[in-house]
């Protein structure tokens, strides 16, 4: 019965590692033994030809990978489809292969050109014929899936391969007859890994460690219960026996320097049709459009970067350029993906970046009623802080309340429909929501090139900013500060307890005082660091002026509480003449409202600190609205809690000695914030120095008249 299996080999005559367009190459380029190459080649054919027919292509000169005959195309019945190689070092095999399958009457399909596809090296039949497994990453492009699920009536399970090493699925993964399945679950993603454990019962994956994996264990020839392969650990090998299988090991050692092993050598062209087959391919393609300073502003590369990051692959259908320097450009790119759930996630970050639908693909977004309180449909979008848009009806509908992290509740009110963004825990039921990625876009200003330079000369790419750009980036948040406080605008302030640890306490004090200051928020600790600072000198126990630690200093912040809560609050300490000084002297001194909101570590609290966090996040909110600009001092809780209520087009500056801190609010990508890596008492001083600059430089002027 055997005997009606045939396999594809091509003798080693010409092979050689010529050139390096795998890991394994490197370094191997003419290091192979041709007499060695033989003699293991053989070996594998005599083995083979004991068990199935072996036929054989003519090797060709100049084309040395071509004893790798798995990568010839993919058979199905009499159905092939033939490879469309990536690489142009062995896209000159193609013909030969071709003709190889034509002269044998087999009928062979050829994909689009520029869409790559290597043939079995990355395409395997479940051995009971159910569906067919496909890699993609490296040398298959994910599109040529559909191609392969409707030539060949098949079911496609798309996997994502992710380990340069195994950038062939033969490499990593083996169908055994029997249902079961040899393979190497690192070289996958998640998603695929999910996918492969969905299929194949546990019982009968057979996962195996790097150090099988490395020696092309899953690159195996299965000829009924016989295994062929390089080399097996004693642990692989009992457990292939276990599931029935017979391991035969043939050293190939030299193909290993390719990049290849048994699996690679041949092609099993007898694969017959078994079972009841469907095509289907759950890859799904959508076009998005996306237009602005496309490549000054770096969005195009990070668009693709995300599509591929995400697990998605992409074609750009059209590119407009635009000359000028002012001048936007357009794309249209075309993005596939293994699954809805992937192509939504990939859909949903390009629509953070602006991503639009092409006006003939626009359809209305969809909706799903709340069933349980504060809990969204499981599909429910996710907002950002981008300006967003909603399309209800047909026409888009600006949604309000924008801030990340929210979910669209859409209402019918007697003004019309209106779509907000609420917080999960707010949802009511009976609420329409927005689920899946449908009819939803944001808005997003151009970002100029001019706009990403000022960000990067800000944000030190290594983290951590030189002296002179710290001045720079002062001399801008003070003429900014300035001009807000002249046109009567609005500035937050987060602060955390290292405002006043650094000495910076007197200088927030000064910003507050004269003006530059109209709300502040912070937690528990700051206020009580400054009131202990005002009152003792200390701040937690060290000596502000000398820097040394206070002897007995560490109850000092305990006495300060208690005499707080002696009073009933902050405000009525101060006006009890207790605490006179300070940045909370001065937020009550001007009437400037402040929310400090406590947290799990917090001492006393404070009888003004909000333990109720619900209470405490509102309290926040609130006093954010209509900020122009929000300066983040050293408190990496309270500035992220912070960002994440706040919508795109405030400025946000986010000083920090901790470079993670920066980047992580940067990290927004919103061109409007900029981020310091310094002390925060030092950017403090230098800030009051610069804003004293400008205020004599005025005077000056004004005396000038
Ligand atoms: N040097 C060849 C390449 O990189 C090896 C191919 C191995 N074939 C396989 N089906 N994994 O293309």
């Amino acid at each position: 019965m055997t005997d009606s299996i045939r396999f594809l080999m091509c003798a080693p005559d010409h092979y050689d590692v010529d050139y390096v367009i795998n890991p394994w190459m490197e370094g191997n380029i003419h290091k192979s033994s041709r007499d060695r190459a033989v003699e293991q080649w053989q070996k594998l054919h005599y083995i083979i030809k004991d068990r199935a027919i072996v036929d054989l292509v003519a090797p060709e000169k100049g084309w040395p990978d071509m004893v790798f005959t798995a990568n010839a195309g993919l058979v199905l019945g009499k159905t092939v489809v033939l490879s469309r190689f990536y690489h142009k070092e062995r896209q000159g095999e193609e013909p030969f292969f071709q003709k190889w399958f034509e002269d044998q009457g087999y009928t062979v399909y050829t994909l689009p050109k520029d869409l790559p596809f290597e043939g079995a090296g990355d395409a395997l039949l479940d051995r009971e014929g159910r569906w067919l497994w496909a890699g993609y990453g490296f040398r298959s492009e994910l599109d040529s899936h559909a191609y392969l699920a409707k030539w060949l009536d098949i079911e496609v399970m798309s996997l994502r391969l992710m380990d340069e090493r195994f950038y062939h699925l033969d490499t990593c993964f083996c169908p055994l007859s029997g249902g079961y399945l040899l393979y190497y679950p690192p070289a996958f993603d998640s998603y695929s890994n999910r996918l492969i454990e969905m299929r194949v019962a546990s019982e009968k994956r057979i996962a195996i460690a790097e150090a099988d994996a490395v020696n092309f264990a899953c690159n195996a020839v299965n000829i009924g219960n016989i295994v062929i392969l390089n080399k097996a650990s004693s642990g692989l090998k009992q457990r292939l026996k276990e599931a029935g299988f017979e391991v035969i090991e043939t050293p190939l050692t030299e193909f290993l320097k390719a990049g290849g092993a048994a699996k690679c050598l041949t092609l099993r062209v007898t694969e017959p049709l078994i079972g009841e087959r469907h095509a289907n391919a759950p890859v799904e393609s959508r076009t998005v459009q996306l237009e602005g300073h496309l490549l000054d502003s770096g969005l195009i590369n990070r668009a693709l970067d995300r599509i591929l990051e995400a697990g998605g692959s992409f074609q750009v259908l059209n590119f407009q350029l635009g000359e000028q320097k002012q001048s936007t450009s357009k794309a249209d790119v075309k993005v596939s993906a293994p699954s809805h759930e992937v192509m939504e996630a990939i859909l949903s970050q390009l629509i953070d970046l602006g991503a639009v639908n092409l006006p003939q693909d626009e359809r209305d977004a969809k909706l799903e009623p709340v069933v349980l309180n504060g809990v969204a449909p499981g599909d429910f979008y996710v907002t950002t802080i981008y300006p967003t848009e909603v399309r209800l009806n047909g026409q888009w509908v600006r949604i309000k309340n924008q801030r990340m992290d929210g979910a669209i509740a859409v209402s019918q009110t007697p003004e019309g429909i209106v779509a907000r963004c609420k917080l999960l825990r707010d949802l009511q039921v009976g609420e329409q929501v927005v689920v899946d990625v449908q009819g939803i876009r944001t808005v997003r200003k151009t970002e100029s090139r001019e706009h990403r330079n000022a960000q990067e000369f800000s944000f030190m790419s290594a983290g951590v900013s030189s002296e002179r750009r710290v001045e720079l980036v002062v001399e801008q948040v003070a003429w900014e500060l300035r001009q807000i406080r002249d046109r009567g605008g609005k500035v937050v302030v987060t602060a955390g307890p290292v405002v006043i640890h650094t000495g910076g306490g007197q200088h927030l004090a000064q910003l507050i005082r004269e003006g530059y200051v109209q709300a502040l928020l912070g937690g528990n600790a700051i206020a009580v660091h400054d009131m202990e600072q005002s009152m003792l000198g200390t701040s937690l126990g060290v000596d502000m002026k000398r820097g040394v630690a206070v002897r007995g200093g560490h109850r000092h912040h305990l006495k300060v509480i208690n005499t707080v809560r002696r009073y009933g609050s902050i405000a009525k300490t101060v006006e009890a003449g207790i605490v006179q000084g300070g940045v909370l002297y001065e937020c009550v001194r001007a009437g400037i409202p402040f929310s400090l909101a406590g947290s799990i570590r917090d001492d006393g609290p404070l009888p003004d600190t909000q333990m109720d966090l619900i209470k405490a996040q509102e309290e926040y909110s609130q006093l954010i609205q209509g900020a122009n600009m929000i300066l983040m001092l050293s408190s990496m809780l309270h500035s992220i809690g912070v960002g994440n209520m706040t919508a795109s087009g405030v400025k946000m500056v986010c000083v920090d000695i901790n470079p993670a801190v920066v980047t992580k609010l940067s990290d927004r990508g919103s061109v409007e914030s900029v981020g310091v890596v310094t002390d925060v008492g030092l950017f403090l001083s230098l800030l009051i120095q610069q804003l004293d600059k400008l205020t004599s430089r005025y005077q000056i002027a004004q005396v000038g008249e």
